[in-house]
């Protein structure tokens, strides 16, 4: 399989109607193919802003709460002056989504940068003109191919860092250490990087938290250096409601060679399974338990979708 046509965990089927969406830019919504920022933009010159990925189940955006959570804090920890509240965000997701016709398997990313400099400069002042807030939603239906085949990890050289350099739990517009990772599996032949945390042990992939599961147990990391994922606590959350022994530690690759089923977390593919690490075949290939869980996470999406429709 040559690079461009592998798979990677955010690869949807292809949809023709893609071509013609409205984007959100500030408040207007244009062509995608008129939908632009400045150059100017801190978000372009700097990777400083602050985005997140949600997804449209049935006219609901699933765990709206959680992604809001994170957004905001994200954004208070930087300075970084949303310009309204929930309420605000949701107003334009509900605009963007009904000018495009959209109700389900939809996947938007919102984004919200410092906003135009006055200067080609780093300092956060020169952004003086307010925050730019763009909303890309696409119809999206995670490929196929992912469930059947699964991904091929390769452990990377580039590293989860500690916290006080960049906290791997912003999700800033700044992604350059997971796109190094993302390179660096591609160049090694596999579809996506497993970094580890500056200790060596096992942290997460450049996109998705990561998951094994060994002799019945779904063990994760500590969570000390990756990504705070939605779809991460969701599934913690799911195992522990359901009587599935599940463990956030330390853990080596030694264990996840060795591991009878590996799978990934994100709110874009759910659950994504994991075929293979460095070249080695991860479990038979049959996954009882990653199954059970997506099952049980549908069921959650169900209970969402019906919770905020009762609102
Ligand atoms: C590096 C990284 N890890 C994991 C995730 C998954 O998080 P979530 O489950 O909230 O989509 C994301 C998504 O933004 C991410 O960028």
């Amino acid at each position: 399989m040559t690079p461009q046509n592998a798979p990677s965990t955010h690869d949807a089927e292809e949809d023709v109607r893609n071509r013609d969406i409205l984007i959100y830019v500030n408040g207007d919504l244009l062509h995608r193919d008129e939908a632009k920022v400045s150059v100017y933009d801190s978000g372009f010159m700097l990777g400083d802003g602050m985005w997140e990925g949600m997804r449209l189940y049935d006219g609901v955006w699933a765990f709206f709460d959680e992604h809001m959570d994170r957004f905001f804090d994200s954004c208070r920890a930087v300075s970084l002056d949303v310009g309204t509240d929930r309420a605000g965000i949701m107003e334009a997701l509900t605009r963007t989504a009904e000018a495009n016709g959209m109700v389900t398997d939809v996947h938007c990313r919102l984004m919200l940068t410092r906003g135009v400099k006055v200067k080609p400069f780093q300092h956060p002042k020169l952004s003086q003109s307010g925050p730019t807030m763009v909303i890309i939603m696409e119809h999206s239906k995670p490929a196929d191919v992912l469930q059947s085949k699964g991904i091929r990890l390769a452990t990377v050289p580039q590293v989860r860092g500690l916290p006080m350099s960049q906290d791997a739990k912003y999700n800033s517009h700044s992604k350059l250490n997971c796109v190094i990772a993302c390179l660096q599996a591609e160049q090694a032949g596999a579809d996506e990087g497993l970094m580890l945390d500056p200790h060596g042990f096992v942290n997460t992939t450049n996109a998705c938290n990561f998951f094994i599961v060994r002799r019945g147990e779904v063990w994760t990391s500590t969570g000390d250096y990756c990504m705070n994922g939605v779809t991460r606590q969701k599934v913690i959350d799911i195992c522990r409601d359901n009587g599935i022994p599940v463990h956030e530690k330390n853990f080596s690759l030694y264990e996840a060679y060795g591991a009878d089923e590996a799978f990934l977390t994100g709110t874009f593919g759910a659950q994504t399974p994991v075929a293979e690490i460095d070249g080695k075949q991860i479990g038979s290939g049959d996954r009882p338990v990653m199954r059970r869980i997506r099952r049980l996470y549908k069921d959650l999406i169900e209970q969402e979708i019906a919770r905020q429709k009762g609102r």
